[in-house]
């Protein structure tokens, strides 16, 4: 665990890492994108950020604020609905016109919905797109670009980081036998199949992609829009909850808005989180300790240790076998792998 107030000594020292860093917040619209991004900017050297979502309106007055916080930075809105595939890969194109380096890739959109499996017309369903594949997906298209961050300066950060559950790896139903959950669909296997597979994913991608950190984060309970799906009248129990047990945050484990973007941020930064490095190819499944390039954070930024659930996993190969599985699901989405 490191405290808010370390943490805010030592996000200060982002300005040291140069200038020009270029930051994409998929869900940079809302919540914990928003005030990691928030947090960024006015620690950043004359950063490009690029956020991505659906909602303009609220774009447009986030790139107000931001510029107002920094004004040496540039902020510029994607609009998406990264449910589809290949709307994220449309997106990256975008941004590939424009960049040649990505130092951070932040990945935060997602829904809370209590409904069953909604398929997209890509077949998949919105919520495991949101929260695995499409997240998967940005990754896979924008490496090149963080590996050109990670080779451009030589104490440089190139990082991704994955915001849903770290510690929180559940049981696959049916093995590999049913990874999107077409058969077995609940609330509950939607949520253990979207945190195992991205902590399993950002495993295999650290192992092959050495000059880059993943880092898998569980935020906690952080008062944003999440609940935006929900009837008006839930929402303003929620929120109202919320304010009712602020001044038990810290018992309770609730995170402050603020200290969530700030912790991401030191996330984003820390040598702590550092890649793997070199080119030396070590062992699958080492993620959690120092210098495996894969990370699993929990709330108070505190390494989450493997459950034996996820040991089992790796053990047994599950990791490669879900690889397999992601990159299947989108050749059948976008017609490439
Ligand atoms: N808040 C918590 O307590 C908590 C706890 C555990 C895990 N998490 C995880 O943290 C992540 C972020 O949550 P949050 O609390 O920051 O939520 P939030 O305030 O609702 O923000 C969600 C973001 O996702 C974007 N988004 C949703 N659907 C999208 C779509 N189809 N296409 C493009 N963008 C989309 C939204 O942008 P637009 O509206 O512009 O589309 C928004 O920027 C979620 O994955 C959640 O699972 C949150
Ligand atoms: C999800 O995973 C948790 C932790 O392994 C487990 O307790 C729960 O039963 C799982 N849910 C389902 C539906 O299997
Ligand atoms: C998953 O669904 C299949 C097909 O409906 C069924 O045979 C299997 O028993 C289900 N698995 C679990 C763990 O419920």
């Amino acid at each position: 665990m490191v405290a808010i107030s370390d943490i805010r000594r030592n996000i200060a020292s982002v300005k040291n890492l140069g200038s020009g860093l270029v930051a994409v917040f998929v869900g940079g619209t809302s919540g914990i994108g928003l005030s990691t991004a928030r947090e960024f900017a006015r620690y950043a050297t004359a950063p490009h950020i690029y956020l991505i979502g659906r909602n303009e309106v609220q774009a447009s007055e986030i790139i107000s604020e931001l510029r107002s916080i920094n004004d040496a930075a540039t902020v510029d809105f994607i609009k998406s609905d990264v449910s589809l595939l290949k709307n994220v890969d449309v997106a990256c194109q975008e941004l590939l016109k424009k960049e040649t380096k990505v130092d951070l890739l932040f990945l935060s959109a997602g829904i809370l919905t209590m409904k069953g499996r909604t398929e997209t017309i890509e077949g998949i369903d919105r919520k495991l797109s949101l929260h695995y594949y499409s997240r998967i997906r940005f990754i896979q298209n924008l490496l090149p670009t963080l590996n050109q961050a990670a080779a451009a300066s030589p104490g440089s950060f190139a990082r991704v980081i994955s915001v849903l559950g770290a510690g929180h790896e559940g049981k696959l139903v049916d093995g590999d036998k049913d990874l999107d959950l077409q058969k077995n669909y609940s609330l509950s296997n939607a949520a253990n199949h979207s945190i195992t597979m991205t902590s399993l994913s950002m495993i295999q991608l650290a192992a092959a992609n050495p000059r880059i950190s993943f880092i898998h984060s569980a935020p906690g309970g952080v008062n944003t829009n999440f609940a935006r799906e929900f009837h008006p009248l839930t929402k303003y129990l929620f929120n109202a909850l919320f304010f009712v047990l602020s001044p038990f945050n810290s018992v309770i484990g609730l995170v402050p808005l603020q200290d969530c973007g700030e912790r991401h941020v030191y996330l984003a930064t820390n040598p702590a989180f550092a890649p793997r490095g070199g080119d030396k190819v070590e062992t699958l499944g080492a993620d959690g300790e120092k210098g495996s390039g894969a990370y699993r954070l929990g709330p108070a930024t505190s390494i989450v240790s493997h459950s034996s659930l996820l040991q089992g996993y790796l053990d047994s190969g599950m990791g490669k076998k879900v690889w397999e599985h992601t990159v299947e699901m989108f050749k059948k989405a976008t017609g490439t792998a």
